[in-house]
């Protein structure tokens, strides 16, 4: 098929809510949890380290899951907290050693403000619901002069499209934006907003928190 074709039928199904039964939130990640690490590839530490600017002191890890990326970071901060409201994920976080599983809407972070010094989102951003809500709260516990990096599939791959396309299929609720808007969406929320990195499938967007000086660490 002419990748044109391909990219207007992909995009014309992606913009649009498919109109039937939708099941709770948490199913399909409780339903994955216990192979949920063994169908992911293992993150890049050296990647996050240089993106968050660790070592750190207290990172979050939101939308965390099994606390797969938060692992492979915990000796590189003092405290690192797992966020997620699929108790299952959690479950399996909760069995690495050094990580502190929360269950907790991103949207309603049970955490006073400034809390934390590094936040990350990986691949969740396109889960979650409220995404306006998380950006808000995600820069609410957040100390000033801190930083929040998020992981997103890369929409403009056609290989990404297909993959969002299949997440429709089974039901999942995931609603995917560019890096541009999700530049947009953090700098409406008070963050100072930039694309990292792009990978191959991969974009990593860095969110700054105005203020606190030159790092919060
Ligand atoms: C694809 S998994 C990614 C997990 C982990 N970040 C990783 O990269 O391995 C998406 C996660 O987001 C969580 N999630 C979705 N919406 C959420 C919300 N509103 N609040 C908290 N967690 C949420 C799901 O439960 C799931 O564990």
């Amino acid at each position: 098929m002419d990748a044109a074709v391909a990219r207007l039928i992909t995009g014309r199904l992606l913009s649009r809510p498919w109109p039937c039964y939708t099941p709770p939130m948490t199913w399909h990640f409780d339903l994955i949890s216990p192979v949920y690490d063994r169908l992911l590839p293992a993150p890049d530490p050296q990647l996050w380290m240089e993106l968050l600017r660790l070592p750190a002191g207290r990172l979050l890890d939101a939308g965390g899951g099994t606390g797969r990326v938060a692992w492979e970071l915990r000796r590189l901060c003092r405290q690192v907290v797992v966020a997620d409201f699929s108790h299952r994920m959690l479950l399996q976080a909760r069995d690495k050693e050094g990580l502190q599983p929360v269950q907790a809407d991103v949207a309603r972070l049970p955490f006073p403000d400034h809390r934390f010094d590094r936040a990350l989102v990986a691949d969740a951003l396109h889960h979650f619901p409220d995404q306006r809500g998380a950006m808000a709260e995600l820069l609410r516990v957040l100390a000033p002069g801190g930083r929040l990096v998020i992981e997103e599939p890369d929409l403009t791959r056609l290989p990404v499209k297909a993959v969002a396309l299949a997440e429709k299929a089974v039901l999942m609720r995931s609603h995917f934006l560019s890096a541009e808007g999700i530049c947009t969406l953090a700098q409406s929320c008070g963050g100072r907003a930039s694309i990292g990195r792009r990978g191959k499938f991969l974009v990593w967007i860095i969110v700054d928190k105005p203020g606190g000086g030159e790092s919060a660490a």
